[in-house]
């Protein structure tokens, strides 16, 4: 008899359906998976047949053959253990099972427990698009389900405890649904009071968090570049369910959610210069999301920026286009979202004090340059906003606006920019397209004047050309103004021009 069970693969950051097809046959007693497994599938017959037996069932010594559907995708992990064992046993008519409309997934110990696996949120979300009614999950990755409604979601902590659940014996208490909580992200223990002095710097993150754009600071040793950064989170706006939900799935995929629940705060990820181009961007034999789709809907801090391989720096031009990145494979080619906040700094030069008002640089022309080059201008040009951090003066050890207030600023910009965007599909500036460049920033004739007046002088690029309108669109929100002004645009052009570390800039 030949038994069907519902169960769900992973590629990428979606869910796909997996029918786990059991034909048990007189013959040789034989256990075959076909169906393209890999070696963690493949192995699940060692697990299936410890788990069956630690139940206290009888394994049929039958000729098995189970076949994962549709065999042309490959299928990957310990997820099938569970389904293959209901497969059999409903197949072996030893029990009568109610799986019609289920959904399972699950790794099993030999002992017969049902174990915590990956990518559970998509296939949940898979599920309830199908109009499943029931999905069993593990109760290991209870934390990532709890928000999600639509579809019944029944934790299983072992065998028998899903098989007196099937047969109508003890029922399990499916999970109960909770109600999504935004904003509670205040709770820092950094602020940027703390950060003396730096006011131009302050305002172009400011500005950076109001309309997601990136950032590049630039300035000396001790200055304060990575402190500004590291209280970037501060500011900026809570989470909503959706991009909750969005980050939740690449985290739960990547194995990164480490049992908890739904992630709440914005990312903030500072990955290490010596980061390789797959860590950063993802892919790998068995294809991970990377740092910058980790980083989705977040922060991507690159401290130190000039001793990232150039080959990781480049990797990351065409996502920051894009808000996506493709990685391609032998086995086929995946797509993990990565629209993220991309904030670097760096040092102008190799000893670090270039342009320093009281040390002298040490380093010679061809040194900086060399530098410098590490970043290529392709790269440079994406980076919206370019922000010298100085040296501070003894003068400006002040405190300064808390990070409450500048967050208040920055919401307010970020609600204006919803009610704007609403129906476009796009949530804040720095996803502007062109067309909607053109309907949104509107320029006052002197703004017109003075971006043309700016644009030769300054060799701006086509693509600087629509971030400077980005950025203006955003100071211009913080201000609460409708119309683009000539002072939005002369702020905005003025973070596009650091000439004066090189000709590379
Ligand atoms: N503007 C500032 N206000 C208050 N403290 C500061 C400021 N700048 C630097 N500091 C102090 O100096 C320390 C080092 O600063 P930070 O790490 O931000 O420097 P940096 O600019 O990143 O330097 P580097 O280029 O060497 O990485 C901070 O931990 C802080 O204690
Ligand atoms: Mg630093």
């Amino acid at each position: 008899m030949v038994n069907r069970i519902l169960s769900f693969g992973i590629n990428g950051i979606d869910s796909f359906p997996v029918f786990v097809e059991t034909d048990l046959s007189r013959g040789l007693p034989a256990f075959d998976i076909v169906g393209m497994p890999d070696t963690a599938v493949r192995e699940a017959k060692e697990r299936v047949r410890s788990a069956y037996k630690n139940t206290g069932l009888t394994f049929p010594v039958k000729r098995i053959t189970v076949n994962l559907a549709p065999a042309n995708i490959r299928k990957e992990g310990s997820v099938f253990d569970l389904p293959i064992l209901l497969g059999i046993l409903s197949a072996s008519e030893s029990m009568n099972l109610k799986t019609d409309d289920c959904a399972f997934a699950g790794e099993l110990s030999l002992m017969g427990d049902v174990r915590q696996i990956t990518g559970v949120l998509p296939m949940i979300l898979k599920a309830r698009d199908m109009g499943v009614s029931s999905i069993f999950i593990p109760e290991e990755n209870r934390a990532e389900a709890e928000y999600i409604d639509g579809i019944s979601i029944y934790p299983v902590k072992n065998v028998s405890q899903l098989l007196a659940h099937l047969s109508d014996n003890q029922k399990i208490e499916p999970i109960k649904v909770k109600e999504f909580q935004a904003g509670i992200t205040c709770d820092f223990d950094v602020d940027y009071s703390e950060v003396m002095g730096q006011y131009a710097a302050k305002r172009a993150i400011e500005i950076a968090a109001a309309g997601g754009h990136n950032i590049l600071m630039i300035g000396p040793p001790g200055s304060g570049k990575s402190m500004l950064a590291k209280r970037l989170p501060t500011i900026l706006p809570p989470l909503s369910f959706k991009e909750a939900i969005d980050c939740t799935v690449i985290y739960s995929v990547a194995n990164k959610l480490n049992g908890g629940g739904l992630v709440t705060q914005r990312p903030f990820r500072s990955p290490h210069h010596t980061v390789s181009s797959v860590a950063l961007c993802g892919g790998g034999q068995n294809p991970k999301p990377g740092e910058i789709s980790l980083a989705h809907c977040g922060v991507l801090f690159l401290d130190e920026f000039p001793e990232f391989s150039a080959k990781s720096i480049d990797c990351m031009r065409a996502p920051l286009e894009d808000g996506k990145i493709t990685v391609s494979r032998a086995k086929g080619s995946v797509t993990y979202p990565s629209n993220f906040m991309l904030v670097c700094a760096m040092n102008p030069c190799k000893c670090g004090y270039l342009g320093h008002p009281t040390r002298k640089c040490t380093c010679t022309q061809h040194q900086i340059d060399k530098y410098i080059s590490h970043i290529s201008g392709p790269m440079l040009d994406r980076i919206d906003i370019h922000i010298d951090v100085p040296a501070i003066a003894y003068k400006e050890i002040s405190s300064d606006r808390s990070a409450e207030q500048i967050r208040q600023c920055v919401l307010e910009a970020r609600r204006l920019q919803y009610k704007r965007y609403k129906g476009t599909g796009i949530y804040k500036n720095s996803d502007l397209t062109s067309s909607l460049i053109k309907k949104y920033c509107i320029l006052t004739e002197d703004a017109k004047d003075a971006l043309k007046n700016s644009f030769d002088r300054l060799n701006i690029t086509g693509r600087g050309y629509t971030k400077v309108l980005k950025i203006a669109r955003t100071i211009a929100d913080l201000e609460k103004s409708d119309q683009i002004t000539k002072l939005h645009i002369l702020e905005a052009i003025q973070y596009r021009s650091l000439n004066k570390y090189g000709n590379n800039m």
